[in-house]
């Protein structure tokens, strides 16, 4: 029985490959794959820890709300005292990575801030394009700031060659390049550095098919596993630790 069902398994899947249905379904792909990753963006949602700060469900989006989040996070790890390692992945104008090298005054902190600098290196979504969100460098007056310039596919192994990581060190890492594919990196090229008590914030989490896909796919096939700390905006910008 299992054997019959194998091969009837394997005449199907060549049959449907050999009817090349990409011709004429193709058009399916996106929607089918944002309807499966809301479903398990809502899965991820009703599996997470309650936690005090979470605004959902709140009617409007308040985009100054994610400050609240650092601030409270902050709080919670006690992050703007300690010596810390921030690592930003997608700086633009500068705005998340100015907070940060303000609230946290350690000297001892280093903080690196990861773009282009000549915008979104593909289009994302249906309102942004391939070299939108184009920003210059920020000027920054604090010597512990750092920003990279290039594509996080061609610097950042580069970069952890000649910074290595602390390893006493809690780890703040900020996702806000908006796509899978660079946050897919991003994460997966920090995996040797990744340690339990690291924080991760997401600026686009419930955007099912980027930023949230990235971190399902990452946590799966890595088995890394992190537990919500507190959300804003309906889960648009989350804050994880790794566990
Ligand atoms: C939403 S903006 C960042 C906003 C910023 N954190 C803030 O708070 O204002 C996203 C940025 O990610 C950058 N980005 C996306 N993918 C990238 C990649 N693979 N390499 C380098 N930069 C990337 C884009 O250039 C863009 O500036």
């Amino acid at each position: 029985m299992k054997r019959t069902l194998i091969a009837l398994n394997a005449f199907c899947k060549h049959l449907i490959l050999l009817l090349r249905p990409h011709a004429w379904l193709g058009f399916l792909r996106n929607p089918l794959l944002f309807f499966s990753n809301t479903l398990a963006l809502s899965r991820w949602i009703a599996r997470q820890p309650k936690t005090e700060f979470n605004d959902f469900p709140v009617l409007k989006r308040n985009y100054n709300k994610r400050y609240d989040l650092y601030r409270y996070v902050a709080g919670q790890y006690s992050l703007l005292d300690i010596p810390a390692d921030y690592l930003e992945f997608g700086v633009f104008g500068g705005r998340s990575f100015e907070w940060w090298v303000k609230a946290n005054t350690n000297s001892d902190s280093r903080f690196y801030g990861f773009d282009t600098f000549e915008g979104l290196p593909e289009k994302w979504g249906v309102f942004f394009g391939k070299g939108d969100m184009y920003a210059d460098v920020p000027s920054l007056s604090d010597h512990r700031a750092k920003f990279v310039k290039g594509l996080f596919q061609d610097t950042l192994v580069p970069f952890l060659q000649e910074h290595p990581m602390h390893n006493n060190r809690r780890k703040i890492i900020h996702l806000d390049a908006d796509l899978f594919s660079s946050t897919l990196f991003a994460l997966s090229t920090l995996y040797p550095y990744l340690k339990k008590g690291d924080i991760l914030f997401f600026d686009e989490f419930n955007v099912p098919n980027h930023e949230f896909q990235a971190l399902r796919i990452f946590t799966e096939a890595f088995y890394v596993q992190t537990e919500l700390v507190g959300a804003v905006n309906n889960y648009y910008q989350v804050a994880v630790v790794v566990i």
